[in-house]
């Protein structure tokens, strides 16, 4: 439940008016309305303006500023300003700092600097919630409840005296008993079986590697704690704002938490993206896998982007300003990959403080003399004309697996090689995204029912659940396709001998005896021989055997030459592919043409010049097509059977089109002849 602004799309940014005199609000409402702001985030950090001291709370000035938003017709995400604790607060009780895993105090004078498991953190941030809450239950700007801010961002870790009995806690609750523990942690390894719940620690500094699944339960516990804090702000809302809806700013791609069990507690899926301006196509693929996961964390819900810059960002050694243009095109992107909602970090750009040289949507020099609020204003005012897409949905054919669990066990130390998952990912979705094929990313244990086609990369950690959803995948006449390194260990990192990736022997038709890691400038070639076909393959490869499956592909070097590197197995009314190793890009290329194009027959919406991104967005009353020309040079498309009118020029469009540098068009398309009304 995305907030209902009059069916409209979001667009708006984090407004911080606790910076400013009151005479600057009254200018900002009138360059908000004049901008098209809808929505904005209200108080992110403001904990220590509306309580200034454990005794007082003032809300008198967000009065005032509730009171101007509601008057100029915009409406609020109001923060729980609970991401950065006063000063009051750490002084009244210090235990609210978290430690890291040197046991070193992170102090104050940042943000983020709370534990999550402080008790006296989680008691006054509690009575500020309830406080907020109560205060404008009613009031008629409040759209939507924006909790804390980027959990985990900075503050990843704490190995406080609370956090690891918290810790000990969960461990209690997760095994029932230390014979269990014992036996899932592995601990007649290096004599540290526990006999007591109180011996256990987080892994803290230590003289070597740690336990590697007490590593990976610490960090299953420390995305827990930060959840559970979520949900303790979530449930004071709930409570007394029962019908307003509750969210919170994820991140991308990142290892601290794990985002899909996040995705089930918000109501609506809002994130952050900041991609670098200095490699514009890098930033691109950034933006496109990051919405393309938003959008599939919220089950293909329509997602908001809650902040990206107007231009640069002040936290990178060098911090380039996006030129004209990029920041509308990676704007639309969003919108083109399935979200209803433009935000930006932040409103007005700061004169103190740490963010002071980030861009925002007003900059320093002032509203009306600068290029970005013009770019800003544009755009606001152009997604007035895009109401229909709003609320209608990307969908998918095809999914990437990404888990959570399975990225924290490949990091960890100590393991054969350091096998880059998030970058596995990334580069089979850059295959899907530059074929303008539209791509999920999931958890595996999800419905896999509505693709015909799964990319499995890496699943290294695997359990009989989603052995059994993979194979009953398989079975049902989907095409998988698992890359190496895949079904070694189960939940508790251990490893299944017999042959590595037992569990989906029968799926894909074969087992691994061994793999055989490369450093830089080592590696080995597979081959294809029906095609004439060579690859280089570098970082990884394996040593496989046959039972069911067919070789499509073998490797050139090493003691294994000649073994399979490439593997298809028909398995009842589907297949399974596997590819034994990591080959180049063009190798890469090849596979997912063989596994997406041949076997799940997906073809690409439109065949368009490269750099043309093209997505399909339906509702229920209308479809629209989405072209971005990514690239620097003026495209032609040839629309082939699509005609419509283009939302953003307002013509008519059939035939083929021209998009000028960066330009986009979205097409709402005419229904088909046979329902009878071709507006045309
Ligand atoms: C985000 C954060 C904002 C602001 C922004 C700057 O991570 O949520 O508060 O700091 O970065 O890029």
């Amino acid at each position: 439940m995305i907030p209902k602004l009059e069916g409209t799309l979001i667009f708006g940014g984090d407004y911080n008016p606790e910076q400013w005199p009151e005479s600057v609000w009254h200018e900002d409402m009138r360059l908000m309305r004049q901008a098209g702001v809808n929505l904005v985030s209200v108080g992110i950090f403001s904990w220590a303006r509306i309580q200034p001291n454990a005794d007082t709370f003032d809300f008198a000035w967000l009065d005032t500023v509730m009171a101007l938003l509601s008057e100029t017709g915009i409406r609020a995400c109001l923060a729980t300003a609970t991401a950065s604790p006063p000063a009051w607060l750490i002084r009244k009780d210090p235990s609210v700092l978290p430690l890291n895993r040197e046991g070193r105090t992170l102090y104050p004078g940042s943000r983020q600097h709370y534990s999550p498991c402080s008790g006296a953190y989680r008691k006054a941030a509690t009575r500020l919630v309830e406080a907020i809450a109560e205060r404008y239950a009613h009031h008629p700007a409040l759209a939507a409840w924006h909790v804390n801010n980027e959990y985990a961002c900075h503050m990843t870790e704490c190995h406080g005296e609370e956090t690891t009995n918290a810790f000990r806690l969960w461990l209690k609750e997760r095994y029932g008993n230390l014979d269990a523990l014992n036996f899932a942690w592995g601990t007649q390894f290096w004599s540290q079986v526990y006999s007591d719940w109180e011996e256990i620690y987080t892994p803290r500094e230590a003289p070597y590697f740690t336990n590697p699944t007490q590593q990976l339960d610490y960090r299953r516990f420390m995305s827990d704690a930060f959840l559970e804090l979520f949900l303790m702000e979530k449930a004071i809302l709930r409570r007394i704002t029962p019908d307003t809806p509750v969210t919170t700013n994820l991140l991308g791609l990142v290892p601290q938490l794990d985002y899909n069990q996040w995705a089930k507690e918000v109501d609506f899926v809002a994130w952050d993206n900041y991609p670098d301006p200095v490699d514009i196509e890098a930033g691109c693929l950034k933006h496109a896998i990051g919405n393309d996961l938003q959008r599939s964390l919220g089950d293909g819900a329509p997602y908001v982007l809650m902040e990206q810059a107007t231009s640069a960002v002040n936290w990178r050694d060098v911090n380039m300003p996006k030129p004209p243009g990029l920041m509308r095109l990676w704007s639309y992107q969003t919108l083109a990959r399935g979200g209803d909602g433009i935000m930006y970090f932040q409103w007005r750009a700061s004169v103190a403080g740490t963010e002071k040289y980030h861009s925002a949507m007003v900059p320093h020099v002032g509203a009306e003399r600068s290029r970005v609020y013009r770019e800003v204003a544009d755009l606001g005012n152009e997604l007035t004309r895009l109401k229909p897409i709003a609320g209608s949905r990307v969908c998918a054919q095809a999914a990437i697996l990404f888990d959570w669990d399975n990225w924290w066990s490949l990091s960890i130390d100590s393991r054969p090689a350091q096998l880059d998952y998030p970058a596995a990912v990334e580069d089979v979705h850059e295959w899907f995204y530059q074929q303008n094929i539209a791509v999920d990313i999931v958890a595996p244990t999800s419905d896999l029912t509505r693709y015909s086609v799964v990319v499995a990369p890496h699943l290294y950690m695997l359990d009989d659940a989603v052995a059994g959803n993979l194979t009953a995948f398989v079975e049902q006449g989907g095409a998988l396709l698992v890359t190496p390194f895949s079904a070694i260990v189960d939940r508790y990192d251990h490893v299944q001998p017999g042959g590595y990736g037992a569990k989906l022997k029968e799926v894909l038709g074969l087992w691994v005896e061994e793999w055989c890691p490369y450093p830089e400038g080592r590696g080995n070639a597979m081959q294809i021989e029906e095609e004439n076909l060579s690859f280089a393959c570098h970082s990884w490869a394996e040593v496989v055997h046959t039972t069911t499956a067919i070789p499509l592909a073998r490797f050139a070097d090493d003691y294994f030459a000649g073994s399979a590197a490439l593997t298809v197995n028909h398995l009842g009314a589907g297949c399974a592919y596997y590819l034994a190793t990591i080959p180049e890009r063009a190798g890469l290329d090849v596979v997912l043409r063989k596994v997406v194009t041949e076997a799940a027959g997906l073809r690409p919406l439109l065949l368009v010049p490269q750099g043309v991104e093209v997505s399909l967005r339906e509702g229920p009353r209308a479809t629209f097509l989405f072209l971005l020309n990514h690239t620097l040079e003026s495209v032609h498309i040839d629309l082939k059977n699509y005609h419509g009118r283009d939302l953003l020029s307002d013509r008519v469009v059939a035939g083929g089109m021209n998009l000028d540098p960066w330009q986009v068009a979205i097409i709402q398309l005419a229904p088909a002849p046979s329902d009878g009304q071709n507006p045309e």
